[in-house]
């Protein structure tokens, strides 16, 4: 099932390391990040739940559930979470899906069957609060993702979400952003003050205070 941008994120109920759950009810209208992994006891996964685990507090700080996603069975997610704990210098403090029968993998298109073998692909979906699906990336299994870019999107979201403004090219917290072509100038400038106009499609204003 192809997933776009805005569809509702399919829900399922699931085996997880921290036991069963119905993804909709765990979000319990939260945000959520869904990511899948190729396979446990393999290096670059075991950084990237690891790297995960380590950046709880940044997740917690935005309102944001971890949720990692694999074929592999139950038991063999929960041989792995001490050599994760031990890679990412922290317990595992989110569940990990446990995936034999592929229902999550195919409700979210995370096979891809050019990319080697049955396992899934390094997929992430970040969910707002209404359930809709707002990013969706997909990297191959040879390489890891930047969980730093993730915290970032989801700034952006969070941000864009409650006020009329768009972030730049590798725009960082802090920075400026683009006012939305969906406000006039003068009502930009009544609405923050500070308003550069480069272009009139392209006008700056300091990041406002969500
Ligand atoms: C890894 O996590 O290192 C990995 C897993 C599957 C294929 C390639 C790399």
């Amino acid at each position: 099932m192809t997933i776009r941008l805005g569809d509702i994120a399919p829900d399922f109920t699931a085996e997880t390391t921290a036991g069963t759950l119905r993804f909709h009810e765990w979000k319990d209208g939260g945000w959520a990040v869904l990511f899948s992994h190729p396979a446990d006891f393999t290096p670059v996964c075991t950084t990237e739940l690891g790297r995960t685990a380590s950046l709880k507090s940044e997740f917690d700080r935005r309102g944001v559930k971890a949720i990692a996603v694999s074929v592999d069975p139950i038991d063999s997610h929960n041989g792995w979470t001490g050599d994760i704990a031990e890679i990412g210098g922290t317990d595992v403090n989110f569940p990990i899906i446990a995936d034999p029968d592929r229902t999550v993998a195919n409700l979210y298109d995370m096979i891809h069957p050019g990319e080697g073998d049955t396992s899934t692909v390094r997929s992430v979906f970040i969910i707002d609060p209404a359930n809709k699906v707002r990013l969706s990336l997909t990297y191959p299994k040879s390489v890891g993702r930047n969980f730093d870019e993730i915290l970032r999107v989801i700034d952006a979201l969070q941000l864009t979400d409650l006020v009329p403004v768009s972030t730049p090219a590798d725009w960082q917290p802090g920075d400026r952003v683009i006012v939305s072509p969906a406000l006039s100038t003068a009502d930009a400038v009544a609405r923050f003050g500070d308003v550069t106009e480069v272009k009139p499609y392209l006008r700056w204003t300091p990041q406002p205070v969500a």
